[in-house]
């Protein structure tokens, strides 16, 4: 399962870009809002940053307007793939640009009738959004399973991106469920390296070696 960032922030994406673990990142218009700067500015310094898939999101509610604007966002560098809303507006223009070899991402799906328009349309990428899911008392996690399983049984090329993690066990039992990405926040990310005993360990292992140094094991 590759591993994506959900931010549009460039000092996050640094850090963990320098673990050697970053495929991607998911950028939306929030996120974007967030930096007070020029969207155009933040996506460039983003795309030449990471070396893999960075979602653009489109804004133009129609589906004409939405195509141009996606075939816009594709053009600003090879590594963007183009966002489109799981509407019937955004379906017809993903569709038109998924036929022009355009990387697309259909964003906001909630349900596994949705990830199949989706995948019909040619979509690169499906993006089921747990953690909302589960903010309105359903469980996000079962939407996600029956996903994956219907993309295998149906032989989908689309990548399954499980979105909106809220916590390292969304991470894990997407990982279980088969989806292809994860795209999860810069505070989920730093919690996935953490383990007390791998501090605790690593506490006793430094202090043995500085008693070796001084004589004073
Ligand atoms: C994915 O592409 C979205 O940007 C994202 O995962 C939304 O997550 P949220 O529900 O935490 O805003």
């Amino acid at each position: 399962m590759r591993l994506f960032l959900d931010t549009a922030n460039i000092d996050e994406i640094r850090e963990i870009n320098r673990w050697g673990v970053l495929s991607g990142v998911t950028t939306n218009p929030s996120l974007v809002a967030k930096e007070h700067d020029d969207p155009e500015a933040v996506w460039k310094e983003i795309l030449a940053e990471v070396d893999g898939d960075i979602s653009l999101e489109t804004t133009e509610p129609e589906a004409g307007p939405m195509y141009d604007e996606g075939v816009r966002l594709a053009g600003i560098a090879p590594n963007a793939v183009v966002k489109v809303p799981m509407t019937a507006a955004g379906l017809e223009a993903g569709k038109r640009l998924a036929d022009d070899g355009i990387r697309v991402n259909v964003t906001l799906v909630f349900s596994p009738a949705q990830a199949i328009l989706a995948a019909e349309i040619g979509a690169y990428c499906v993006s089921p959004f747990l953690g909302r899911i589960d903010d309105i008392g359903a469980d996000g996690m079962n939407v996600l399973r029956d996903i994956c399983e219907l993309f295998a049984v149906q032989g989908y090329a689309s990548n399954v991106l499980a979105s909106s993690l809220r916590h390292p066990m969304h991470v894990i039992e997407a990982a279980l469920a088969g989806a292809d990405i994860a795209t999860m926040p810069y505070d989920v990310f730093t919690k996935l390296v953490k383990h007390p005993l791998t501090d605790i360990g690593l506490e006793k292992f430094l202090a043995d070696w500085r008693g070796i140094q001084t004589g004073t094991p």
